[in-house]
């Protein structure tokens, strides 16, 4: 039910629970805490009791001034509750709970008595919008603190009056950079954008770290502010930056806010290809030919709410915010407390995986050794492990110090010694399966009983690792993504031997490596090499047909992929592309054909690997963008040319070609149980699959100017194939899927469940 206004009115007279107040002198300092949560959320019982607190307060004639501050360390307001949106059935219901927000805000906006947010912690979309009604905002400077507009990344607009409010504070473009990369913006950036007043340092002159100021100090800050403002002794003007001075100036000129409408719209549709709406939405509502503010307050409010209701019904934000609380399912975990916490943690192979898992375990507190053949190979992989700290270091996320203290706990060695202490082995060492085993002995020699042995590969079946243990139920698979402190997903593999104890390790050990994580069956290719592999296949078929790889990366970007086709392979490497097609061509035969693996093996023996060996299907220069198609790659594709069918090779035959495998195939894990359900199977494919393009091209791209991470949402929503297929409709595919298979035979058989689906359409993989 959508109907806030009147739970607000029955509110029953009991004891609140979520928001409570207390007056300090003239003060009413408010008190946010969620008790049945770790983080407050805006939902209705916060929104209820929040508007019958401020009527209380407004109607306290003693009250002089007030204080909003959460009671929950390190989270003011994290955002709003999206169940509330979730729940309602029409864009009319999402309407009037934004007209509902606005209004509840509008009201802090013209407080009678001034308002001071006192901010530690999150303070994301709903949260920010409390924020910035108020009068007068400090933030503590802690890492921790975070204000932000995420809502384009679940595919929605800050609907509470936010898009009318923060242009009004940190100028047109500073609220459009905000609204559509949803990024986080630190507290000391915050108050240079004009978004906070006041800072507040939690260490102060003087003070250790372990002497850090607490919540206490902050609400003093606070208190202090708010009876300022009420006597007249703090003004309510920010201190303008040249900047801000010069940007207001300049804003007042209409000829100048109609270009930098014009400059944004044409960003976002280069980047969205039209396929993203939330964007588009943001810029209309604020857009002079539209009903922004620019028409006037009220205008801009409706156009506003009107607008978050049309977008929380598109089937973009349905997908966006499925995965957002997919995400949050696979950053638990299910398989409870493990008996024996893994403290210390050894890795064998120190290249550039096992160094990777390295980094990210130290980080995390893990004592970690990291053991190689040989000595070069050691300091290598130590000196990978120093620069991925040192990174942080220059970023400031860690001082020197720190990263010392980091490094203490990574010890490096040539031979078992120190085993016998060992709680968790993780081996990345060559993907051959007698070596494995070797491995698998020699470990199993030295360490302790209760140590977990778990083996990171990307194609060989654990089961056939384990033929060669003595505890197979100690043994499992860590599937990690290279490279690994960017990669956020972790595929864990369990055989019908693996012990629930030993998932639950594996999986606990993953979680403080700050992975999301999915728990899969065995099986060639596990869930997310297996997904890859058809569509590749396709690919290759495609580039044999005739179709160059600049075509076929154009159909892949206006479909909606984050890159296209041939790109991906040259990313993904064109030897571990082949490897891949090779290995599961063996374990699933014909079903996995499509273009030749031998044009791939020529690619390698001529050294073209993809990006890492500069040469693939393109040819790589310095510059990022600096890519030309490789001509000698284009000579092998001649001389396995294949005749293109003309009946299905149109423009959007071709996509769906690529698409349907991958879905169909997703499907099938599903329908095999190597999946264990369909969220799983969406994280892993977009966070898998999706992510090594998109983030790749985020590290060394001012995302802050851009609008990548609003396109980069489309692309989490077409690797979602549960939605994908949920909102294509499995009838429509499975039509579509039929005409290839009259040509390709089998490849494009659709699957059981698929099937199930397309005949009882009211079957969905989205719950
Ligand atoms: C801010 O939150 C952190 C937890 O993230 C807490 O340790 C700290 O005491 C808080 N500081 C202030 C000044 O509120
Ligand atoms: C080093 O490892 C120990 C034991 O696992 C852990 O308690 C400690 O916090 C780690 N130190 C750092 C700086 O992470
Ligand atoms: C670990 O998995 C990654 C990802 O598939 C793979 O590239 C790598 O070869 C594996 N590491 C080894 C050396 O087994």
């Amino acid at each position: 039910m959508c109907f806030p206004l009147l739970i607000f009115f029955f509110l029953p007279h009991q004891a609140r629970t979520h928001v409570s107040y207390e007056l300090k002198d003239d003060v009413a300092v408010i008190r946010l805490n969620d008790p049945t949560s770790k983080v407050n959320t805006l939902s209705v019982q916060m929104q209820a009791e929040l508007t019958e607190v401020m009527g209380e307060v407004w109607s306290n004639g003693a009250v002089k001034s007030a204080v909003f501050i959460s009671t929950k360390p390190g989270c003011f307001i994290a955002g709003a509750d999206i169940n509330m949106i979730q729940a309602c059935k029409s864009s009319e219901e999402v309407t009037s709970l934004s007209r509902e927000g606005q209004k509840m805000f509008e009201k802090i906006e013209k407080s009678p008595i001034p308002i001071v947010a006192a901010i530690n912690g999150s303070c994301l979309g709903g949260g920010l919008e409390v924020g910035v009604s108020c009068q007068y905002r400090v933030a503590t400077k802690s890492r921790k603190t975070i204000l932000g507009t995420p809502e384009v990344m679940l595919g929605l607009l800050p609907g509470a009056g936010g898009t009318q409010r923060l242009p009004k504070m940190v100028g047109l473009p500073g609220a459009f950079d905000m609204m559509l990369t949803g990024r986080n913006i630190r507290a000391d950036k915050a108050k240079k954008m004009g978004l906070v007043h006041q800072l507040v340092d939690p260490l102060g002159p003087g003070l250790k770290p372990a002497e850090e100021r607490t919540i206490e100090y902050l609400e003093e800050v606070a208190v202090g502010v708010a009876k300022g403002i009420a006597n007249k002794k703090v003004s309510l003007t920010k201190e303008k930056g040249f900047m801000q001075k010069l940007q207001d100036t300049v804003m007042g000129l209409g000829p100048v806010r109609k270009q930098i409408y014009k400059t944004v719209s044409d960003k976002v549709q280069k980047q969205t290809k039209g396929l993203y709406p939330a964007p588009v939405k943001i810029i209309e509502v604020r857009d002079c030919k539209g009903a922004g503010v620019e028409q006037g307050g009220e205008a801009g409010y409706v156009a506003e709410a009107t607008n978050f209701g049309k977008l929380a019904m598109t089937s973009e934000s349905r997908a966006l915010i499925g995965l957002y609380q997919g995400q949050v399912i696979c950053k638990k975990n299910h398989y409870g407390t493990p008996e024996k916490e893994v403290k210390k943690l050894a890795i064998l192979g120190a290249g550039l995986m096992g160094a990777g898992i390295a980094q990210v375990s130290v980080d995390k507190g893990l004592t970690t050794i990291l053991k190689d053949t040989a000595v070069d190979g050691i300091s290598r992989g130590e000196q990978q492990v120093y620069k991925g700290l040192n990174d942080k270091v220059k970023k400031k996320a860690l001082t020197s110090f720190a990263r010392d203290t980091i490094l203490s706990n990574l010890s490096a060695q040539l031979d078992y010694s120190s085993f016998k202490s060992a709680d968790m082995v993780i081996e990345a060492v060559f993907e051959d399966i007698n070596i494995k085993h070797k491995v698998l002995k020699e470990v199993e020699a030295v360490i302790p009983p209760h140590c977990i042995f778990a083996s990171n590969t990307s194609a060989l079946p654990i089961k056939d690792i384990a033929a060669a243990s003595k505890r197979p139920e100690k043994v499992i698979g860590m599937h990690y993504f290279s490279p690994v402190d960017k990669m956020q997903l972790l595929e864990i593999i369990t055989t019908d031997k693996t012990s629930k104890d030993t998932t639950a390790s594996a999986v606990s050990v993953g979680l403080k490596q700050g992975k999301i994580i999915i728990v899969v069956g065995d099986g060639p290719g596990f869930y997310t090499t297996r997904c890859l592999a058809p569509m590749l296949a396709e690919a290759v078929r495609v580039l044999q047909e005739g179709v160059g790889p600049k075509r076929l990366d154009a159909l892949t970007t206006s479909f909606g992929f984050p890159v296209g086709a041939a790109t991906l392979a040259d990313e993904v490497g064109i030897d571990v592309a082949a490897h891949v097609a090779e290995d599961l061509g063996k374990a699933f035969g014909s079903r996995f054909g499509g273009g030749n693996v031998d044009v791939l093996k020529t690619m390698v023996e001529k050294g073209f690997k993809g990006r890492k060996s500069g040469k693939g299907c393109y040819i790589y220069g310095k510059g990022k963008k600096d890519k030309s198609v490789n001509p000698d790659a284009e000579e092998i594709l001649k001389k396995y040319k294949l005749a293109a069918h003309p009946a299905i090779s149109t423009d959007s035959d071709i996509q769906y070609r690529l698409v349907s495998r991958f879905v169909n195939e997703a499907v099938l894990c599903l329908q095999e149980n190597i999946l264990r359900n369909p969220v799983e199977g969406d994280i892993g494919a977009v966070f898998g699959l999706g992510f090594p393009p998109c983030l790749g091209g985020m590290s060394h791209t001012h995302i802050h100017t851009e609008v990548t991470l609003a396109f980069f949402s489309r692309c989490l929503f077409l690797l979602s194939f549960r939605l994908f297929v949920d909102s294509f409709g499995a009838e429509r595919l499975v039509g579509i899927m039929k005409r290839f298979e009259d040509i390709y035979g089998n490849q494009f058989t659709p699957c059981q469940l698929l099937l199930d689906h397309a005949k009882n359409p009211s079957k969905k993989f989205h719950k």
